[in-house]
């Protein structure tokens, strides 16, 4: 694999490319250096941060600071990937010269390549804001965790014809607005084939159906490193959780029964040096 920076407009060019976009969540150094290595081509250090990382009930007490402080960890560790920063709930809808400044600070203090928010046509002056402030922005409807309270839960959207015919001029307003891709959550496939088919930038779906121009999930799902609960669209390649259980159990057992450390975990000392200890006592 070569090493070449990912950019926005390489994203872009994979629209009808015949090659699907690639998209994961990562929130600190060892994933992402795993994620980056395998070709994964975006990390989103995603908001699902609060979650899966550092415990909350949902996404929306993520604050600014605890976002930069991960999405700093991950652009120190990517040479490849193009790196997103979501943007938290409160840094982005309470007014647009505060949305700019927050994409600004993604950019300069977390080193992200681009930012991602939440919401469509609602939205689309304050992407439009911070595009033309230089800070390329990723879309994300449909199925929006930070205001899933006010959808009802965390439910499919879309699914009666006004409601698809609702998302498909928000993404428009989105790609109007000049998001470079937009994130479709929780939307019936055929719903987010037409999105896809209408658009001239690339979708990046969740549950969206295979019509997508790219897929995306968060890492600690698709691994079985969260335990609270497993979305419908989300298919396991590992069971991290077992594997890291099974080996804490054995460690324990091993220190109890002083099985560990062996002789090769431990250091010795030159028998003189040796020697000279022991007169000390
Ligand atoms: O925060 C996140 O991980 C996301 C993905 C689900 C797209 O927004």
């Amino acid at each position: 694999m070569g090493n070449s920076k990912t950019s926005v407009v390489d994203i872009k060019n994979r629209k009808n490319s015949g090659k699907a976009i690639t998209m994961l969540t990562a929130y600190d150094y060892p994933w992402a250096l795993l994620a980056d290595r395998a070709g994964v081509d975006i990390l989103l250090v995603g908001d699902s941060l609060g979650m899966v990382v550092l415990g909350y009930p949902d996404t929306v007490s993520v604050t600014m600071e605890e976002m930069l402080h991960h999405i700093k960890a991950v652009s120190r560790t990517v040479k490849n990937a193009l790196v997103i920063g979501d943007m938290p709930f409160g840094s982005y809808n309470t007014s647009i010269e505060k949305a700019v400044e927050n994409a600004n600070r993604m950019m300069k203090e977390g080193r992200a390549d681009c930012i991602k928010l939440e919401g469509g046509k609602t939205m689309a002056k304050t992407v439009e804001a911070i595009v033309k402030s230089g800070t390329p922005v990723q879309g994300h409807i449909g199925l929006t965790p930070q205001t899933a309270s006010a959808l009802g839960g965390f439910k499919v959207q879309g699914k009666s014809a006004r409601a698809a015919k609702a998302l498909l001029k928000d993404a428009k307003a989105l790609e109007d607005a000049g998001c470079f891709s937009i994130v479709l959550e929780a939307i019936p496939a055929p719903i987010a084939e037409k999105i896809t088919q209408s658009l001239s930038i690339p979708t990046i779906g969740i549950g969206a159906g295979i019509h997508c121009d790219g897929q995306v999930l968060v890492t600690h799902d698709m691994v079985g490193l969260f335990d609270r609960f497993v979305p419908k669209f989300v298919k396991q390649y590992a069971n991290i959780s077992e594997t890291v259980s099974a080996a804490i159990a054995e460690y324990i057992e091993d220190v109890q029964k002083g099985n560990f450390p062996e002789e090769k975990h431990s250091f010795i000392m030159d028998s003189e040096e040796m020697e000279k200890i022991q007169q000390l006592y």
